[in-house]
Order: C-alpha cells, then sequence, then structure tokens
C-alpha cells in the first residue's frame, strides 16, 4: 500500500524492519530460489535489547517480504549474531538427503552471567528449521561450543570446507579469531588462530568472514578474511577491515602489513556475504550503523536500516589487488524515471547546480577524469552536505555537520570524514551515488573506493552543486540522476 513505509526518515529501498531496533545482519543464506535475511532483533523497542534474530525473504535482494521471527532467547541466553547453512549432505541428521536442513549457528550470550562478572558468558549454539526458515528447533546438545574464560567470543561464520571436505566455523575471540571444523556442525574441534599482531587493535573484533575469489582477468585466487571492529575504525566507531591472504583449509596467513577497510564511510558494520549464492557470486550486506551513535538516531518507529546488498570482486588497480564492493547489477535506477543531464564542462573553479527531481529517492551517476572538485546536497531549508574528491592529494573528504539533523549525538556530526584514494588510476572514473530517506553511499570507480554514511535532512535535497576545485578545465560526462525503485510493493 501506498501508505506504507511513508513515516519520515524511512529508508525507501534500503530494508528496515518494520519496527523496533535492528543490528547486524545473520544467517545470510540461499535456498531454494530465495535469500533469507536474518538479524539482530530486539522486538520489544526501538534501543538495544534482548537480542532475537529477525527474519525476511526476497528473490532478487531487491524487493524483501517480512516473516515472524526466528530465533528467540532461551536458558542459554540471547541470540546473537551468526550464520546459516544448508545441510545438504545431512551429516548433523536434523534433515535428510532429500529436505535438506537448514542450520543457523549463533552466539548465546547470558546476561546474567556477564552481569555477576563472569568471563564466560558467551557460547555457540546452533538450531535448524525443516521448512526453509519459518520454524525452528533448538539442538538439545547446546551450547556446541562452550567457553573457557574468554571475555568476547562470538559471531560465529559457518560454511562448507571443499579443501577438508568438513565444515569450518569462524569464531572471534577478542583479539583474535579462532578457525574450527567439524564433519557435523555439532561437535567442533579448534584448528588455528589468527589475527593478535595482525591488522587495527582499537576495539573488540566482531562478525568474521572468510572467502575465496578470483583476481579478475586472472586464474589466482585469494581468500579474504572481512573482520569486524568496534571501535578503533579510522573515522571514529565502528568499521569492517579486511585481510588478503591464503587459506589451506586451516591455517589463514596473509603478508598485508597495512590495515585495510571494506568502507570508509561511518554507517557500514558488522557486514558478512550470503553462503551457498546462484553463481556462487559473493553478495555482502551490512549494518548501515556506528555503535558511537547507533541508539540515538532520530527515527521513531524502526532504527537503523542495512547497505544495499553488494557484489565483492578483487581487482588489481594500479599494482595493488583491492577488494571492491559494488551494488549487485539489479540494485539500480529506473530506465525510464531519469533527468539526465548528459555532459558538461566547468571552467576554473565554476560552479553548476542540477536540479534533483526524485526525493531523496535516487541514484546518480556521472564520469570524470582527474576529479578535482566538490559535490553539494542542499534544499530550501539551508541543509548541506558536502562530499569533496580531490585527486591532487588524493583523499574524498564527507561532511555531514550540516546535512541535516545532527543534533541527536555529539559523535554523528563531528568531525570531517577523510578517505585516501591513493591508487585511483589517471583514467575516467565513475562516482555513483544512492541516496535515500536516510542514508547516502558513494562508490568511486566501480566500488574501489567506498563511503557509507546516513544522513537525515530537514528536507529533501533539491539541489545537487558540482563546483570544479581546478584552474582549468573539469568534464563531466553521462551524468543522470534516476528514482530507485522502492522494496516493499
Ligand atoms: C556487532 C555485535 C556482535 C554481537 C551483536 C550483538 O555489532 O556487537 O559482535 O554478536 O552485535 O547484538
Amino acid at each position: 500500500p501506498s501508505d506504507y513505509y511513508t513515516e519520515l526518515y524511512r529508508s525507501q529501498f534500503h530494508f528496515t524492519p518494520e519496527e523496533k531496533w535492528m543490528n547486524d545482519p545473520n544467517g545470510l543464506v540461499y535456498s531454494n530460489g530465495k535469500y533469507h535475511l536474518f538479524y539482530q532483533y530486539y522486538p520489544d523497542s526501538t534501543v538495544w535489547g534482548p537480542m532475537h534474530w529477525g527474519h525476511a525473504i526476497s528473490e532478487d535482494l531487491v524487493k524483501w517480504e517480512h516473516k515472524p521471527i526466528a530465533l528467540f532467547p532461551d536458558k542459554h541466553g540471547l541470540i546473537f549474531s551468526g550464520s546459516a547453512v544448508i545441510d545438504k549432505e545431512n551429516t548433523s541428521g536434523f534433515g535428510t538427503i532429500e529436505k535438506p536442513a537448514m542450520v543457523a549457528i549463533f552466539t548465546y550470550h547470558d546476561m546474567e552471567g556477564e552481569q555477576s562478572g563472569k568471563k564466560d558468558f558467551q557460547t555457540q549454539g546452533i538450531a535448524y528449521s525443516l521448512d526453509e526458515g519459518d520454524s525452528w528447533t533448538k539442538y538439545e546438545g547446546n551450547p556446541v561450543i562452550g567457553n573457557d574464560g574468554i571475555k568476547d567470543f562470538r559471531d560465529p561464520k559457518v560454511f562448507w570446507n571443499d579443501i577438508e571436505k568438513n565444515w569450518t566455523m569462524l569464531l572471534v575471540a577478542g583479539d583474535h579469531l579462532q578457525i574450527w571444523n567439524s564433519p557435523n556442525l555439532k561437535e567442533w574441534k579448534k584448528v588455528s588462530e589468527f589475527g593478535k599482531d595482525k591488522g587495527a587493535h582499537g576495539g573488540v573484533w566482531e562478525c568474521p568472514d572468510l572467502f575465496p575469489l578470483k583476481i579478475e582477468g586472472t586464474d589466482e585466487e585469494k581468500w579474504v578474511l572481512l573482520i569486524s571492529i568496534n571501535p578503533g575504525a579510522p573515522n571514529g566507531g565502528s568499521g569492517t577491515q579486511y585481510f588478503i591472504g591464503d587459506f589451506d583449509g586451516a591455517t589463514f596467513t596473509t603478508d598485508q602489513t597495512e590495515s585495510r577497510w571494506i568502507d570508509l564511510g561511518r554507517d557500514n558494520y558488522a557486514g558478512v556475504t550470503y553462503n551457498n549464492t546462484p553463481n556462487n557470486e559473493r553478495i555482502f550486506i551490512g549494518w548501515m550503523s556506528n555503535w558511537d551513535y547507533a541508539r540515538d538516531t532520530p527515527t521513531e518507529k524502526w532504527r537503523s536500516a542495512m547497505t544495499v546488498p553488494r557484489k565483492l570482486t578483487l581487482r588489481e588497480i594500479e599494482d595493488e589487488v583491492f577488494l571492491m564492493n559494488y551494488p549487485l547489477d539489479n540494485m539500480k535506477g529506473v530506465e525510464d524515471e531519469v533527468n539526465s543531464v548528459t555532459q558538461f564542462q566547468l571552467m576554473d573553479n565554476q560552479k553548476k547546480v542540477i536540479p534533483l527531481k526524485y526525493d531523496n529517492q535516487s541514484e546518480i551517476r556521472f564520469t570524470v577524469k582527474n576529479p578535482q572538485m566538490k559535490m553539494y546536497f542542499s534544499n530550501e531549508v539551508g541543509d548541506s552536505l558536502e562530499i569533496g574528491i580531490d585527486r591532487k592529494n588524493k583523499m574524498v573528504i564527507f561532511k555531514r555537520d550540516k546535512s541535516g539533523k545532527t543534533d541527536f549525538s555529539e559523535k554523528f556530526a563531528g568531525g570531517i570524514q577523510n578517505m585516501d584514494m591513493s591508487n585511483l588510476p589517471e583514467s575516467a572514473v565513475e562516482v555513483r551515488i544512492f541516496l535515500d530517506h536516510s542514508s547516502i553511499e558513494l562508490f568511486i570507480n566501480g566500488g574501489q573506493y567506498v563511503m557509507t554514511n546516513q544522513i537525515f535532512p530537514n528536507e529533501f535535497y533539491t539541489a545537487l552543486t558540482l563546483e570544479n576545485n581546478s584552474i582549468g578545465e573539469l568534464k563531466i560526462n553521462d551524468f543522470s540522476e534516476r528514482r530507485m525503485q522502492r522494496i516493499w510493493d
């Protein structure tokens, strides 16, 4: 219905829960034509509380259907983040070969244990569903992995390991990753550890993921490890780092020395990828928020949204291999609803104001060579969001302090976000922006450099100003604004 999802700041093309609090995506798995999205959910409030798994399904990752809550807390604790697999060989015995079980693997968080000062309050549990995620049975042998005194021990990501022909679980343990193997999802054995001396350590490690990808145009396969960390992200609070390395079936190794980040905006956290996708595509969804202010954002009925689903690939650019993240092909503006300015030149320090047509429900795209420029999104009530692409200093800056409502949290507006773009090629690059009612996602050069941010404008932006910040000509090609489809009918 058209009066559905019309609340102030309600995302039009990003997944949101109908109401109440949501955080991390969980149990991303594809099964029988449907993509499942489970998520950290608290049905009684718009702030974080005793965690459940909410549930939604989609055929194309564009339109979504809400389903009833999948997992509820029980005597072992609350249901924290985790993953889901389809047990095709029936290794667990929960289903049959003809009718395989969907198995969820999650962290139990024992709140009383935590409050009493114990360290072993997080353990790992499993549950299964024989009806495509509609109803769930917890395994009577839970927890399947206990805890011998590790304070932050959580977020199991399980996948079928083709090298060892068993199940592999990634688990974070405070400041490092642990890798466990199992023949049947019930009995687990730790096989290796990674990371005490690698990557960023400004906060606790959370929500791991590990998967192989071929470097585009070659036969070389690398393994990519995702680790979310909170706090300690370069622009403050929560962020997701990645490592490119090798996995021999038991141990992950890398010679990467610097920290690398999947997204340099402030609002892409706890993102993980789908198991079992049809063409073996690596599809990523992140939680579009930051623990610095997640509880304070100015929405009333629900809180927070997911990023658009993104395809992850490895590409070598200017002698370095990048983990690219870019919207799925079917996530795009409607063809015939387009406000197109095609191409124009800006001379020395010149500006051009382009009226925006689609009420913060749009995809904006253009290509540009050697960008030395600023973009301002503005409206009649004085809000202005600034993005600067500074080719000379190899930097993108993002400023949302005047973008709309910011006074709900000091940490939200504060400071200028920076993104290093040392490896941007000299050739023309694409700048693509997804603008929704309470978020903006920026993809430079096909997902090489990405910034995702929440924004809460007082009114829709009605103009985009492009400004040449150099002496000399700036050529903008193929400029368009397209309306995005709503993801609910
Ligand atoms: C990440 C996280 C996870 C945890 C969950 C609890 O945002 O802190 O580590 O499982 O949220 O809701």
